[in-house]
């Protein structure tokens, strides 16, 4: 089963272009709603990282969720879209002084650290402004998650966190210091997780340093588990909300958190992964040697993830009811990994067809680049061809 798009509109566009569903963006989000309301104590976060299409975030600070940044742009983004200060906490392995600055400026709700070193500077920068930085530390759980190797991060071996055998002391490090407060612990284990497995393994790991931090009579109000939830890059159709459901319950009935503890997620693919398709054209069909290429207008540059990560999603051609054939489906750009996807089944293709790459609302505008000198895709949402 073919997606639902305005084709008579998308004639009007240059391509390639994103083209994102409100409806569904809309939906997710109340489904989001819905069910982290059940619990009382979840904050949820929408990870800007995954888009920063205006839009997009407008629509989603709509919905009430916070925002989790990893730069001093995505503050900038996140509070132009009108989410709130006290709702955005701040991640990433190597903040800049000036990103740091930024953040105390609008004190924001939390400063998720993953060094001493950074423990230190941001002190120092509260300090010099007279202000207190709420902190979290991010734990490194050393949980491996089922995926692709590129976007697993909470394993001892990877640049992120700071290892459970330093957690005390550098909890101790941060008592001894007078313009940060210890408000929780964070934790993120990888992208693209769908064995709620992973989930479980990170709430034992949780429950474990709750019980090391209780035996000290340390009390923190917040946890925050990062985001993960994947989906269904080969079927976008069948289930295109994600199962929010039983995600959210796992951590409710695994995860022992204490009373008046705030449980935070960061949750960015699943919010809008499967609202936004890549558009493109096909500029010409191939005979190759044994094969025929269907070589279109988008490239890597536009969505980079089959070739950096080998990444999946499905391809189909909108415009054709036509037998279907195999194609090895590429982009234009002068490199051999530019490659959408090969033996791909499409209707039969000819030049000028619209193409949709499906599920690319997740890291797909966001991660485009202008190699070769291409122009940037632009991103159209669904209400503006009402
Ligand atoms: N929190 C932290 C600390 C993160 O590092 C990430 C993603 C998230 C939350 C959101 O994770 P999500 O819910 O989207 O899985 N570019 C890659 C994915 C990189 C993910 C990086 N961190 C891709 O295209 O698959």
């Amino acid at each position: 089963m073919k997606g639902t798009f305005p084709l008579q509109q998308f004639h009007k566009l240059r391509t390639p272009f994103y083209y994102y569903d409100t409806a569904l963006l809309r939906q997710t989000l109340d489904t989001i709603r819905t069910e982290a309301s059940r619990y009382e104590n979840y904050a949820v976060h929408y990870a800007v990282k995954a888009n920063a299409n205006p839009k997009l975030l407008t629509i989603i600070r709509e919905s009430g969720l916070g925002a989790d940044c990893v730069s001093g742009g995505e503050i900038r983004a996140a509070v132009k879209a009108g989410f709130p200060a006290g709702k955005i906490v701040f991640a990433g392995v190597g903040k800049a002084d000036w990103e740091i600055e930024l953040a105390l400026d609008y004190d924001i709700f939390c400063f998720n650290v993953e060094s001493v070193p950074e423990l230190e500077v941001i002190e120092q920068l509260a300090a010099a402004k007279g202000k207190t930085a709420r902190v979290a530390f991010r734990i490194n759980p050393d949980v491996g998650a089922h995926t692709h190797a590129n976007i697993t991060t909470g394993l001892a071996e990877n640049k992120f966190g700071i290892s459970m055998q330093d957690m005390d002391r550098v909890i101790d490090r941060c008592m001894g210091m007078e313009h940060v407060q210890f408000i929780g612990l964070h934790f993120h284990i990888g992208s693209q997780i769908l064995d709620m497995g992973d989930f479980v393994a990170l709430c034992n790991r949780i429950n474990e340093l709750q019980d090391r931090l209780e035996a000290r009579h340390i009390r923190i109000g917040h946890i925050n588990v990062g985001g993960g939830l994947g989906i269904d890059y080969g079927h976008p159709n069948r289930q295109p909300v994600p199962d929010f459901k039983t995600y959210f319950a796992t951590y409710a009935s695994r995860l022992r958190l204490r009373p008046g503890q705030t449980l935070h997620f960061e949750l960015g693919r699943s919010v809008v992964g499967q609202c936004g398709s890549l558009i493109s054209r096909v500029l010409y069909v191939k005979q190759g040697v044994n094969k025929q290429f269907a070589i279109l207008d988008a490239g890597m540059t536009d969505l980079i993830r089959p070739a950096l990560y080998q990444a999946v999603h499905k391809i189909e051609n909108l415009s054709s009811e036509a037998p279907t054939e195999t194609y090895d489906v590429v982009g234009p750009v002068c490199e051999s990994s530019d490659v959408f996807g090969k033996g791909v089944t499409l209707n039969g293709t000819k030049r000028g067809d619209f193409i949709a790459l499906r599920s690319a609302g997740a890291y797909g505008e966001i991660m485009a680049s202008s190699y070769n000198c291409r122009e940037l895709p632009k991103g159209y949402t669904s209400d503006e061809f009402i």
